[in-house]
């Protein structure tokens, strides 16, 4: 299968894995449910959840196990991205080329949405332990899963996603060295990205060592993620990227972007993908597709 089959492909089977583990709408909370359905639906990429699969495959893994992870990851994502369109943060009111959740539903009930969506990301991912193979040693399995759960837990939180979405919202409107800048994209957007590649591992009995250098090409794929997300918010097509420009202007942030230009910007995000892909290549397994997934970013458009 070609590269942009394969894309689509792996797009399908995330959206089906996604479908299995939403809530469904019913009870007097129905409402609140609906706008997380309507949140987690759209044209998202799904990275995230596939990064995870492919790593999982990398180091042979198979089985169910992984599902829950995948699912737990994209809805802690969706949460990070409800909150983040709330006029109290950056005000916008596109996303995925719909309405966001807030001009949807309303704020109060888009600000519950992102609380139960991120909630129920761990009521999801437990769920795990159930999908532990029998005919493995049981303990190690369930070590595997505590292991991952940590993982998301912390890439999530106040030393991860959270802590630089916190930052970024902080800090709207100073001048930041680029110190500063790198800190919050890495932990507001690489941390998940690192989580993601992390634990598809993990539940996959990977040693250490490649967990970590999967870290480190996490960290380096997330920094220029968000550069290249910064670029686009500059030079991209609402249309295309299903959300509106110039919304760091509008919210004064400080951006790689802002500090250094749009040339600048390329230059960075090319430098990071090469070392990515040269720690990727300096692994101990190989994943054709998540290799070419990984390069593709760089040069994204949407
Ligand atoms: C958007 O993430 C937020 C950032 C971290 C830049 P994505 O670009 O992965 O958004 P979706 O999930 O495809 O909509
Ligand atoms: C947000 O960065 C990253 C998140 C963790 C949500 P942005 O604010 O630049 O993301 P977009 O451009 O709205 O998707
Ligand atoms: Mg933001
Ligand atoms: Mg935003
Ligand atoms: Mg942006």
């Amino acid at each position: 299968m070609n590269y942009t089959d394969e894309l689509r492909a792996r797009t399908v089977h995330v959206n089906a894995v996604l479908k299995d583990y939403m809530p469904r709408a019913e009870g007097f909370q129905k409402t609140v449910i609906e706008a997380v359905n309507y949140s987690m639906e759209g044209s998202g990429k799904r990275l995230r959840p596939m990064m995870m699969e492919c790593t999982y495959q990398m180091y042979g893994g198979r089985g169910p196990v992984i599902g829950p992870f995948m699912a737990a990851m994209e809805m802690i994502h969706n949460s990070s991205l409800i909150h983040d369109d709330l006029p109290a943060l950056d005000n916008d009111a596109l996303r995925r080329g719909r309405k966001t959740t807030h001009i949807e539903y309303g704020e109060p009930l888009a600000i519950m949405a992102g609380d139960v969506l991120l909630n129920y990301a761990y009521e999801t991912a437990v769920r795990a332990f159930e999908q532990v193979p029998r005919n493995e040693d049981p303990a190690q399995g369930y070590a595997r899963v505590a292991q991952a759960l940590w993982v998301l837990a912390t890439k999530s939180g106040i030393n991860g996603m959270l802590g630089g979405q916190s930052c970024d919202v902080e800090y709207e409107g100073q001048a930041l060295t680029e110190t500063q800048v790198e800190f919050i994209n890495k932990n507001k957007t690489g941390a998940l990205i690192e989580g993601s590649l992390m634990i598809g591992a993990i539940l996959a009995g990977a040693g250490s060592d490649q967990v970590q250098k999967l870290e480190s090409i996490g960290s380096d794929i997330g920094l220029a993620f968000q550069i290249r997300d910064d670029i686009l918010d500059v030079t991209g097509n609402a249309q295309e990227i299903g959300k509106p420009i110039g919304s760091d202007v509008r919210n004064k942030k400080t951006t790689y972007i802002s500090l250094f230009g749009v040339q600048a910007g390329r230059q960075r995000v090319e430098q990071l993908s090469e070392r990515a892909l040269e720690t990727f290549d300096s692994l101990d397994a190989e994943h054709g597709f998540l290799r070419q997934l990984l390069e593709e970013l760089a040069t994204r458009r949407r």
